[in-house]
């Protein structure tokens, strides 16, 4: 039977692993050795602690990466926003790549049992603005999984050896614990960012494609870039599927504004808003409905007319192209 110390030192690891699960198995081992002692009463009081606790973890925590903790815990952030594929204004070609992955995600341990992986490594290249994050979360959503975005800047480091064996970390994540991982910015690891020289980043990069290659297909792995033309066309071959965003085209657009103004744009013509919106992102129109709303708003009516919504888009395009 284990030591006390033996215990402990288990403790200490599966909690600085953020391993919860490992945690209370350990806890329930002393509780066993315990009553094995004729210490009923202390085993009693351990088993009731780790049930209470185990209850207390929030919901969806079963699949959910354990609070992150120790090193890793400043390499990701796991976000919990919930938003449908409904939602996401999107070509069709788009949605229907979206959807694939998600049904193979779904299928993954028929796929698996056969020898062909899901879909779990995908490149979101495209304008900032369009979509690619909110992917990542309609992904997580629709698969019921935790979103964890990694942070890059705490992942580069002028030494390749931190920056490899940080990158290590983090996919062990993936392996172990089910989820959508975002590396946002990624063109950055291909990048000079931290002082290093060209061959140091591109070894960087290389390092973050191996472990791509051995990544666990029970999580997904994305890679987003609003620098299409930086990369690499070699390192596209590296993905299960490369998605491409782009401007919303007229219709695109008015739905973007129908769907972030609803009722308060019912009866209101949308027509021929192209001249408007022409050349803004799918976020840049979230925001000037948003504007054109408060404006209406803040004038006691409930209703938000074209003029409100031509004077917010005007002072967008200004803004952006400006
Ligand atoms: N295709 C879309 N359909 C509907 N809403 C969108 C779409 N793209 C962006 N939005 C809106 O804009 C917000 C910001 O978009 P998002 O963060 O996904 O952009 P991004 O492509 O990741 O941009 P960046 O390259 O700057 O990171 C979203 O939360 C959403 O409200
Ligand atoms: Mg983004």
């Amino acid at each position: 039977m284990a030591s006390t110390a033996e215990h402990i030192t288990a403790m200490v690891r599966s909690h600085a692993a953020g391993d919860d699960a490992a945690f209370y198995s350990v806890a329930l081992q002393v509780a066993a050795r315990e009553a094995k002692q004729g210490h009923h009463v202390l085993a009693g009081d351990i088993k009731k602690a780790v049930d209470s606790s185990r209850q207390r973890t929030p919901l969806g925590a079963v699949t959910s990466m354990a609070q992150p903790r120790g090193e890793l815990a400043e390499l990701v952030e796991e976000t919990h926003a919930k938003v449908s594929l409904r939602q996401l204004v999107a070509p069709a070609d788009l949605v229907l790549q979206i959807k694939q992955v998600i049904a193979e995600q779904r299928q993954r341990k028929n796929l698996l049992e056969h020898g062909f992986a899901p879909a779990h490594r995908l490149l979101l290249e495209g304008p900032p603005g369009t979509g690619k994050t909110m992917t990542a979360t309609v992904l997580a959503t629709e698969l019921s999984l935790p979103m964890i975005t990694v942070r890059l800047d705490g992942l580069l480091s002028k030494f390749m050896g931190e920056t490899a064996s940080k990158l290590r970390l983090v996919f062990d994540a993936v392996a172990r614990n089910r989820a959508v991982y975002l590396f946002d910015e990624f063109d950055a690891l291909g990048a000079d960012r931290s002082g290093n020289d060209v061959g140091e980043a591109r070894r960087i990069l290389n390092s973050f494609l191996m472990f791509l290659e051995e990544a666990s297909p029970e999580s997904i792995v994305l890679a987003a870039t609003n620098h299409r033309s930086i990369l690499d066309k070699a390192l596209f071959r590296r993905f299960d599927a490369v998605l491409t965003y782009d401007l919303p085209d007229t219709r695109q657009a008015v739905a973007v504004m129908k769907a972030r103004l609803g009722s308060l744009v019912t009866g209101t013509s949308l027509a021929k808003l192209g001249e408007y919106t022409n050349g803004l992102s799918h976020a840049e129109l979230v925001k000037a409905s948003e504007s054109a709303a408060k404006v209406a708003l803040m004038r006691g009516e409930s209703h938000v007319d074209r003029e409100d919504l031509i004077t917010a888009l005007r002072s967008r395009r200004t803004a952006s192209l400006g």
